[in-house]
């Protein structure tokens, strides 16, 4: 059906990235496993994936059936389960360098020797997580933006010794699943376009700090002067600010206040109902 030799693809985690990863590989025609470790968060991501299936489906973006495309995939709390008959895994766990190292080394010990093994990261090394495999050369980034489902890049990030072969499998596989790849070929923090955005993102918060602009005025100059889908408050809310953070804080950038203040508070955006903006229904600002 495809033109690569995937048949299966397992993504490790359920979370916003990891659901939207396996929703996007199941609308391409793949066999999906989501795995997570524990089942409340494997149920989680199934019911996001049938929430936007089923939107989808309403508007005739999708070919099939939501229940058609659901029914391939599978959710898993065992991870040799999950990936024993993978081609592809995909990781998409929290950024922590320790934790994906040894979900690496177990995907290595399970999965089977052709398998290729992508790491969704926003900004770690895929070199580190390479090492702690004895397939190194099949080890590779590709990095989805949220939400999958809609976003069309995927940046595929190679490591020191990620080999021609499988950074072609990639560019193949995301090609098929309907999006662009761009090649990242230094594995710098951040690849390409987190470098560019967080900052922006960053910036607009220092800005706020000093009481230089109110979020409204930096998110509308962006929207309606310069096209953006989002402006920067709106689009920190919207991927979390929890991940901005993340990525500031483990990167030469210094973290804004606002953005330190409200991952103290957790409010992290529309995913707890409240960040820059307040959020009523989960869908969109109230400017609140
Ligand atoms: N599945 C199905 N439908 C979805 C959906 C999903 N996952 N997410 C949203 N929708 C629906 C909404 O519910 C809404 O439906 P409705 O019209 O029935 O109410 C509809 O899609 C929204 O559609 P709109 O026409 O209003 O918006 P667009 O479709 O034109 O755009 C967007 C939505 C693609 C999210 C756009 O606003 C956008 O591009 N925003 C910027 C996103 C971005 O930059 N993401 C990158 C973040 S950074 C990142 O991910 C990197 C990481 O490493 C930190």
């Amino acid at each position: 059906m495809h033109d690569n030799d995937i048949e299966r693809v397992a993504v490790l985690g359920a979370g916003s990235m990891g659901h939207g990863i396996a929703e996007v590989a199941a609308i391409a025609g793949y066999e999906v496993s989501l795995r997570d470790i524990e089942q409340e968060f494997v149920d989680n991501g199934l019911e996001s994936i049938e929430w936007s299936l089923e939107k989808l489906a309403e508007k005739r973006q999708i070919d099939e059936s939501a229940d058609d495309v659901f029914s391939r995939v599978s959710g898993f709390v065992d991870l040799e389960r999950a990936v024993e008959d993978a081609d592809l895994v995909v990781e998409a766990v929290p950024e922590k360098m320790e934790l994906k190292r040894e979900t690496f080394s177990d995907v290595d010990r399970y999965a089977p020797d052709h398998a290729v093994i992508a790491s969704n990261t926003s900004g770690l090394s895929i070199t580190e997580m390479a090492n702690a495999t004895d397939r190194p050369e099949q080890v590779v980034g590709t990095h989805y933006f949220n939400p999958p489902v809609k976003m069309s890049l995927v940046e595929v990030v190679h490591g020191e010794q990620t080999s021609e072969e499988t950074v072609e499998a990639m560019h193949s596989y995301v090609e098929s699943v309907g999006k662009t790849p761009i090649d990242v070929k230094k594995d710098v923090h951040g690849f390409v376009v987190n470098n560019v955005l967080v900052p922006f993102m960053g910036e607009a918060a220092w800005m706020l700090d000093e009481g230089a602009c109110t979020v409204e005025q930096a998110d509308s100059a962006m929207v309606f002067q310069r096209g953006y889908p989002m402006g920067p408050f709106e689009l920190n809310d919207y991927s979390g600010i929890d991940i901005g953070y993340d990525f500031l804080d483990s990167s030469e950038f210094d973290v804004p206040p606002p953005i330190a203040e409200m991952v103290e508070r957790e409010t992290l955006g529309r995913k707890t109902g409240s960040g820059f903006y307040e959020y009523d229904d989960g869908d969109g600002p109230t400017y609140g």
